[in-house]
């Protein structure tokens, strides 16, 4: 990579962020298509002073990670409809000094699944209510699911179910409302570490008609994934969500069609590497 004073710049900001995967795939596009571009990680706690410094020295994009998705919204001057409806944004594009913020999580949540199957018609069952829950059913909403919202808290799921108008709200242990699902999606913490050796449900629950979705992506074969597998059922690792969720942030940061085999095999490569690591 060649960075020399034309250099454009891009940025992932969280808490942590040392694990990100943000910086392999944008910078392997960026030397796919030679542009003069390069993308750090960097670790932030105080939100408001990141926003108005990558603001001042001209940040062209800015990827939000967790904790920061939410609170990003106060500091930017103008945030798309889809983001404002989701109430979170993983993507801030730097127009002159003018920040817009927009959610890139919810498509990319979809395209890893329609990678193995229509969505329109079918019954999901989404395991969590939280930030990642609201892209994932805002999403399958969009697209025409029929969606179960089962949660620790039942409290939680009622609320997300009443403000995205899903079908019904129940907790992780309604065995009928699971097995009946065509699609299960984890979005919740639960299989990731350092709480690896947990599944959200138990993995009795699981069927080989299932589809399964976790979008913990550390470790990529969750324990979740693992029993889906091992039954047959089709499963869906998360780092495709946060791959196809990269590749139109690409878009909107470079304005260039996002080399997206060469992104994802960066992706892989890493992946594989950090495995071997392990
Ligand atoms: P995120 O923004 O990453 O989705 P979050 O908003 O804190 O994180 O949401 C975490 C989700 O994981 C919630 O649905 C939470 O359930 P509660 O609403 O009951 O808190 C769920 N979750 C977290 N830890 C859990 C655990 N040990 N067992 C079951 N669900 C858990």
């Amino acid at each position: 990579m060649n960075i020399n004073a034309k250099t454009k710049l891009c940025c992932i900001i969280g808490d942590p962020v040392e694990h990100s995967l943000s910086p392999i795939m944008h910078n392997a596009g960026y030397q796919a298509l030679g542009l003069n571009f390069a993308f750090v990680a960097f670790h932030v706690k105080d939100v408001k002073k990141a926003i108005e410094g990558l603001r001042a020295l001209n940040v062209r994009g800015i990827v939000v990670t967790v904790p920061h998705k939410i609170e990003v919204l106060k500091y930017v001057d103008n945030t798309d409809e889809t983001a404002k409806k989701i109430g979170a944004a993983n993507t801030i594009v730097n127009d002159n000094g003018m920040l817009t913020a927009s959610n890139t999580d919810w498509t990319g949540s979809l395209e890893a699944l329609r990678k193995v199957t229509s969505i329109a018609g079918k019954t999901v069952v989404v395991l969590g209510a939280g930030g990642a829950a609201r892209a994932v059913v805002y999403g399958l909403k969009k697209e025409g699911a029929i969606v179960n919202v089962c949660n620790r808290t039942i409290q939680n799921a009622e609320e997300l179910v009443e403000e995205f108008d899903l079908n019904g709200a129940y907790t992780l242990d309604n065995k009928e409302i699971i097995i009946k699902a065509d699609i299960i999606i984890n979005t919740t913490s639960v299989g990731m570490e350092p709480k690896q050796d947990e599944t959200p449900i138990p993995v009795e629950y699981l069927q080989s008609h299932h589809i399964v979705y976790d979008i913990v992506y550390v470790p990529k074969e969750t324990e979740l994934l693992k029993a889906a597998k091992n039954l047959g059922a089709k499963v869906v690792y998360g780092d495709k969500m946060l791959f196809y969720g990269a590749i139109p942030q690409f878009e909107l940061f470079t304005q260039n069609k996002a080399p997206i085999k060469e992104m994802e095999k960066a992706l892989d490569l890493e992946i594989e590497r950090k495995k071997n690591n392990a």
